[in-house]
């Protein structure tokens, strides 16, 4: 039976995959993760106690690191501070996990000669224009913009370098924009949802034609496990699910579904150097490893999603106040 040790398991993609593999593999998962404000001891609440187990610490602290990937088969690389808008305010954490974070694991799964699976982002490549016929491939240049993204690229690059350098047994993918259960509130669409569910006003950033390319957690999860199963060694693969939409549709159909005017809304400041369009072309991953989504209606999806954070007031409520605080200052 495998072993897999999960960085970032308790936040909110890292949580949803732990939730997958323990349903749908016989494999054994040990967590690794912080609890940083993102990560939620909650989020592993359900889980059977011989399929998984949480280790609270840092993935930047190589002791702790080398002795947990040593016991494991694959490391599958979530942990990551991972909000554009903090990056903005404050860089450096996301420097010290993302970074040396990457560098510490790289370098423990090398002398132990451990799999490696890495999570990135569709951001590493900037962004494209609204009216490109073109969208992101796995031969796209790294073009980042924000240090979120920078991060991200960075911690790819080193990735690349330790399969080229050392023969590192490792995988890269990058996914389009999660939306699912268990997200952070600071996030877009968990934001407005809650927003409303305590009675303030949406917030929108400019005028709200940014598009992002939205796919459920779950399909992230199966597309992890298809490139865990079957993925070429050294290779990238692209996650979409061709869910393009502007974040002024997403809003208004946040509203509509929660019974609410779809203008019911504020536009407030935007975020500096806001990528204006993210799209993925995931033909690699469908036609080379036979992966498909399975949450092709967007609207039945954010529904459900809807009601889990209507049901689940205890998990996200205390913080409401304080992460609409912080927006606050920023004008946002
Ligand atoms: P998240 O912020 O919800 O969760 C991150 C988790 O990592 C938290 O549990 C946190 O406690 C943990 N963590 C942070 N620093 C750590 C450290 N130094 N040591 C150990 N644990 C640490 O993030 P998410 O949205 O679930 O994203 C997970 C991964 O997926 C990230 O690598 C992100 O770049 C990538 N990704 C996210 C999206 C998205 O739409 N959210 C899309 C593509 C890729
Ligand atoms: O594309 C993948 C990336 O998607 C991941 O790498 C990141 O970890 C993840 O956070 C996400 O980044 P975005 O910056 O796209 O996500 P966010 O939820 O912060 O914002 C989505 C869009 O909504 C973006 O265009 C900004 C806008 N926005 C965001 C917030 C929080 C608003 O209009 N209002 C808001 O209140």
């Amino acid at each position: 039976m495998q072993k897999i040790l999960v960085t970032g398991g308790a936040g909110f993609i890292g949580s949803n995959f732990v939730h997958y593999v323990v349903e749908n593999t016989d494999m054994n998962v040990t967590v690794i993760d912080k609890l940083t404000y993102a990560g939620n001891r909650q989020n592993l609440a359900g889980l059977p106690e011989d399929r998984a187990q949480l280790v609270v610490g840092d993935i930047a602290d190589a002791a702790l690191m080398d002795e947990l990937v040593s016991t494991h088969d694959t490391v599958v690389h979530y942990a990551a501070e991972s909000h554009n808008d903090n990056s903005l305010r404050d860089p450096r954490p996301f420097l010290d996990t993302n970074i040396i974070g990457t560098y510490v694991i790289l370098e423990a799964c090398r002398k132990h000669d451990v799999r490696l699976h890495h999570i990135s982002t569709d951001e590493v490549y900037g962004d494209l224009e609204l009216d490109d016929p073109n969208r992101f491939t796995e031969t796209t240049p790294y073009n980042p913009s924000s240090p979120y993204s920078a991060t991200k690229a960075g911690s790819d690059l080193l990735v690349r370098a330790w399969v080229r350098s050392f023969g590192m047994r490792a995988t890269i993918s990058n996914c389009s924009n999660n939306y699912g259960p268990r997200q952070h509130i600071e996030k877009f669409i968990p934001r407005q949802i809650t927003n409303i569910l305590d009675g303030r006003r949406p917030k929108l950033y400019g005028a709200g034609l940014n598009v992002r390319d939205w796919i459920h957690s779950d399909d992230h999860s199966s597309a992890v496990l298809t490139i865990l199963e079957k993925g070429e060694l050294g290779e990238t693969y692209l996650i979409g699910a061709d869910g393009e939409k502007n974040n002024l549709h997403v809003i208004r159909l946040i509203l509509r579904l929660m019974g609410e005017p779809e203008d019911a809304f504020d536009h407030v400041a935007d975020r500096v150097g806001h990528d204006m369009r993210y799209a993925i072309d995931s033909t690699r991953l469908r036609s080379e490893l036979g992966w498909a989504p399975q949450f092709g209606d967007f609207e039945s999806g954010l529904g459900d999603t809807i009601d889990w954070y209507r049901e689940h007031v205890g998990w996200w409520g205390r913080e409401k106040s304080a992460v609409e605080a912080a927006y606050s200052t920023h004008s946002q």
